[in-house]
């Protein structure tokens, strides 16, 4: 692996179906598997294959169908689970088991009434008993955004000792500034020993709405592995999405950082997912919302029209939209009626174009959007359509 390749691991399947109301059924886990194994992503975390008889049945069928991507199964530091992930996995080519505890002081006080050291201790207990069945064993320090890094670096240097070769850092409530959760992810590269053993990973929640300024800020301090699902989704505010950070690489191409996703797939695996799930995309959702490359005031429309770069940073078709939309609105102009109106057969003249518009206006302030049978109608209504046609 070249140190500027940056590995996704996609967890739609997992953290991302944990929204209420977007389960799917093993078949159509199996279409997005095989969608996502074809955009390129490195790792599908296909489930957690102890939490339900059908979860299990989707992370086995999704392992017997996937060809390039590893595919990796969620536990917690429990024998069962990891036992069942292992059985789930039995036909991956490339099986993960991802494994963890909480480590924040919360977690380890509330959730599991323990204490620091009991904490490691079954930490490396379940790396070890997961090494038991797969080489590749990931460990998640649940609520490390919250867990103090001193403490956090006992951890990961335990787990990678036990054989963990990916260290989930995640930022579990989404708490984290970005300069922190790179200043993290800085320390752990600095301080725990035997961390070239290992791969350090970003898994960021949206509560700020900040999972994917902190997934970049991680990589540039040295992670290489990305945690992310398609269109975002995820539990509560959801976690970074996928097409977010791929494309922020992509476009920054001196921060020497490479994945291996086609991107030209973005546009079609962010449909195929919200359709199956039943969960609308916002329109100004960036790179794949309906809006992401629509232009609709005047002044927008006009800088586009002699030059796309002026307005947008990213070619449509590098995500897979075929192209910019130029939006008719009462707050068009000019250049955005004759530009629309060329595309429906109309050469309109400047004099032409003057009475157009006129026309334009008062039908546009009646609507919120002009579509192309309007442009017609505009045409055919205004006064030089004679003229216009005789041409
Ligand atoms: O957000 C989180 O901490 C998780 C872990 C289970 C990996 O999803
Ligand atoms: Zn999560």
């Amino acid at each position: 692996m070249s140190d500027s390749n940056v590995k996704i691991f996609d967890t739609t399947l997992r953290d991302g179906e944990q929204v209420p109301g977007c389960k799917l059924n093993t078949d159509q886990k199996v279409i997005i598997a095989e969608q996502l194994d074809i955009l390129g992503v490195d790792v599908i975390e296909a489930g957690f294959p102890v939490s339900s008889p059908g979860d299990f049945k989707s992370v086995e069928a999704i392992s017997k169908m996937v060809k390039n991507a590893t595919v990796c199964g969620l536990t917690r530091s429990v024998e069962n689970d990891i036992k069942v992930a292992a059985e789930a996995l039995t036909y991956a080519k490339h099986a993960r088991i991802h494994t963890g505890i909480g480590t924040s002081d919360s977690h380890i006080k509330h959730k599991f009434k323990s204490n620091k050291e009991a904490i490691i201790e079954r930490a490396v207990k379940a790396v070890k008993y997961a090494k038991s069945f797969v080489e590749d064993v990931e460990f998640y320090a649940e609520d490390a955004g919250r867990t103090d890094n001193e403490y956090l670096a006992r951890v990961c240097e335990a787990v990678i000792k036990a054989g963990a070769t990916v260290l989930n850092i995640p930022d579990t409530t989404g708490y984290c500034l970005p300069s922190e959760y790179g200043a993290k992810i800085k320390y752990l590269k600095e301080n725990v020993r035997g961390i070239d053993k290992a791969v350090l990973s970003c898994h960021c929640h949206n509560d700020l709405g900040l999972a994917t300024a902190n997934s970049i800020e991680g990589v540039i301090n040295g992670a290489r592995q990305i945690e992310c699902t398609i269109n975002g989704i995820g539990e509560r505010a959801g976690n970074t999405a996928l097409e977010e950070v791929v494309m922020i690489l992509k476009q920054h191409p001196y921060l020497e950082l490479d994945t291996n996703i086609n991107t030209s797939m973005l546009y079609g695996m962010s449909q195929l997912v919200s359709d199956s799930m039943g969960i609308y995309t916002q329109p100004n959702k960036a790179i794949v919302g309906a809006n992401a490359f629509a232009h609709s005031s005047g002044i927008h429309q006009d800088g586009m029209i002699k030059n796309r770069g002026t307005y947008e940073i990213i070619n449509p078709k590098d995500v897979g939209v075929t192209e910019s939309a130029i939006i008719l609105t009462a707050r068009s102009g000019r250049a955005a009626l004759a530009y629309r109106a060329k595309h429906v057969g109309y050469e309109l003249t400047k004099i032409q174009l003057d009475d157009v518009y006129a026309n334009f206006l008062s039908f546009a302030d009646k609507k919120k959007e002009i579509n192309d049978s309007d442009i017609h109608q505009i045409i055919e209504t205004s006064k030089v359509y004679q003229q216009i046609i005789s041409a």
